[in-house]
This record gives C-alpha cells, structure tokens and sequence, in this order.
C-alpha cells in the first residue's frame, strides 16, 4: 500500500473513530439508527404534546407556534406571518436537519438561546425519533431517512 492511501486510511479511522465517541455523549444509540426503527404510530401519540401549541396537517393555522406541516428539512423559521423571536430568525439560512430537529426537540432552550418556545424539551431519544418519524411523513414529498450505519 501506498503511503498515501494509508494515511487516507488512518484519516478515515480517526474520523470515525470521533463520530463514534461524539454519538454517545449525544445520543445512546445513533440517530440514523434510532429513524430507521423508529415507531411512526408512536410518534404521532407523542405529537399530542406539541398540539396546544402547533398544527401540523398542511395549510392548518399557527397557534402559539408555527404550522410544522412539511418541517422536516425545511428551512427555519420558514412560516411566513408568524412572529418568531430573534433566536430562529437568525438560523433562517439553516435547515431543520433530522439532527437540528432531534437538539431542538431535546432541548430548545440550549439549542436556541433566546428562543420563545415555553417548551422544556423531551429526554428520551427513542421518543424524539419516533416523533421526528412521523414529523417526516407530515410532507407531500417527504425527505429520505439518513442511511443507517
Ligand atoms: C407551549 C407552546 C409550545 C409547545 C408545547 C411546543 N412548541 Fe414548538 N414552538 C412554539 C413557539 C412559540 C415556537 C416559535 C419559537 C421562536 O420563535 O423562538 C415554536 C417553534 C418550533 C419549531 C421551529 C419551527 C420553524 O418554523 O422553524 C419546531 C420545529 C417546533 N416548535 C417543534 C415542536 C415540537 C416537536 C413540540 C412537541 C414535542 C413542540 N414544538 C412543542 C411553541 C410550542
């Protein structure tokens, strides 16, 4: 082997080697892993949670938060005519990624100081995934699930 694709190799081993040890503190398991067995019936359950605050079937009015219908991988603060605080509107050039989505939905508060969300947040992953699960398929043309590793 070639001293250049084995220092490719010891790269990759590395970088691997970090989003392993990264996940757990995160997360138990991946996420990746957690969507592609998640609970979809479940999640919606869990969506009673969010509903004094958000609609989520498309064109339904906001109510104390935005419509979330189409959320997933939309860009943030995308509801035009609602009133967000400073906090979302300065990510509104990111995209509620299925990560973004799963640190907000944990804790909105750390993930974006200054946030109106009068929500604490839900700490159990499996929950969070089943939720986002069935958030994804709130969509017309709903966004591809991560490739589990
Ligand atoms: C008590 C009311 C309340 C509850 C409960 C609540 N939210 Fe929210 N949510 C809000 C408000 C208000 C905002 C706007 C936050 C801001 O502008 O800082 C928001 C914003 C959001 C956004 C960003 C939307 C966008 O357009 O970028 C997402 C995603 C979201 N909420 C998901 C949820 C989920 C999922 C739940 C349930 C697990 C939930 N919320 C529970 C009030 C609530």
């Amino acid at each position: 082997m070639s001293g250049l694709s084995s220092r490719i190799l010891a790269v990759l081993a590395l970088t691997t080697a970090f989003t392993v040890a990264s996940g757990k503190t995160l997360y138990a398991q991946p996420l990746d892993t957690l969507l592609a067995n998640a609970d979809v019936a479940a999640g919606e359950k869990i969506s009673h949670r969010c509903a004094m605050c958000h609609t989520f079937d498309k064109g339904d009015a906001n109510k104390i938060g935005p419509n979330l219908w189409n959320i997933v991988g939309s860009f943030r603060a995308h509801v035009s005519g609602f009133n967000y605080s400073d906090a979302l509107k300065s990510m509104n050039h990111e995209k509620w990624t299925y990560d973004a989505l799963n640190l907000f939905i944990a804790n909105p508060h750390k993930f974006a100081p200054g946030d109106k969300m009068p929500f604490a947040g839900i700490a159990n992953e499996k929950e969070r995934a089943d939720l986002i699960a069935w958030m994804r398929t709130l969509s017309d043309n709903p966004a591809p699930l991560p490739a589990a590793k």
